[in-house]
């Protein structure tokens, strides 16, 4: 579905992203791990044909993915509908004067119809409803990034980019968006550097290192039990503990609840 080959960026003279290569299948549930600053927003924005890369290239359905080619290409029309990106930051996402209108702005530009009967559907999917009429500026950080999810789902995409969903949501919000999204059919791209959350968000794991290289494509599991990996992506952390005259070292996950 969508490719990833040989990719690099960089910002001036320093390199984000160095030679990554990986494919995403149908239906695949895959979770993108990297400390802070590894490059996974800025992945996830060039797979949206956001900006450009530097090196290499990302294709969808074998077409190229860039903002040229998103410009003036075959992709042109279906691409802004079939691949969403959720940003980390809600706030750029939202520009509408209220909630509903955040929700039917992406159909009313691609011509859907029903523009009605799917906002209301997706308000309640996503359990936005009672903030319909409110304006988007006036919602809570979580309740935000809700409204931002609920405006890309309507358009019913192939891919889902997520950049850290999870990040400003209470633990409800976040048991429950865990649950919804493992029963959504579409492939799904998930960011995180919170380890107890990324054995629920999928079983492939991709994993960027502080050197900007993907240092693991394969199994979550066996990537959540290899110690040295995990600290060598910086996602664990190890120091001393001392129990009266006996010290030694554990790995501490940053944010194990
Ligand atoms: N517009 C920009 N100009 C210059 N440098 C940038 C720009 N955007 C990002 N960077 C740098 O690129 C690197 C990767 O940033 P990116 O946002 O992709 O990291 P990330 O893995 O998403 O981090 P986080 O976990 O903090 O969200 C960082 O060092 C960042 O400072
Ligand atoms: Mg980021």
């Amino acid at each position: 579905m969508m490719e990833v080959r040989e990719l690099g960026h960089r910002y001036g003279d320093q390199a984000t992203l160095t030679d990554i290569s990986f494919g995403l299948g149908p239906g695949e549930k895959v979770v993108l791990l990297g400390c802070n600053g590894s490059g996974k927003s800025t992945l996830l924005k060039i797979m949206n044909g956001l900006i450009s890369a530097s090196q290499g290239m990302v294709s969808y359905d074998g077409e190229p993915v860039s903002p040229s080619t998103l410009k003036h290409g075959p992709l042109r029309t279906r691409f802004r509908r079939e691949v969403v990106l959720l940003f980390q930051n809600p706030d750029v996402m939202l520009f509408n004067p209220t909630v509903y209108d955040e929700l039917a702005f992406g159909p009313r530009q691609l011509g859907l119809d029903r523009v009605d009967e799917r906002v209301r559907h997706w308000a309640g999917e996503m359990r936005i409803d009672r903030f319909l009429d409110r304006p988007p500026f006036t919602l809570s950080g979580g309740e935000k990034q809700k409204v931002a999810l609920a405006a890309l789902l309507i358009l019913e995409p192939r891919l889902l980019l997520l950049d850290e969903p999870a990040a400003a949501l209470d633990p409800r919000s976040t048991g429950w968006l865990v649950d919804f999204l493992a029963g959504l059919a579409m492939t799904t791209l998930t960011t995180t550097h919170n380890l107890s959350l990324a054995g629920e968000l999928g079983t492939r794991a991709l994993v960027l290192g502080e050197d900007h290289r993907l240092i693991h494509d394969g199994g979550m599991d066996a990537f959540l039990r290899d110690g040295e990996r995990l600290l060598a992506a910086n996602l664990v952390h190890s120091h001393r503990h001392r129990h009266g005259a006996i010290e030694h070292r554990h790995f501490h996950p940053h944010d194990w609840q």
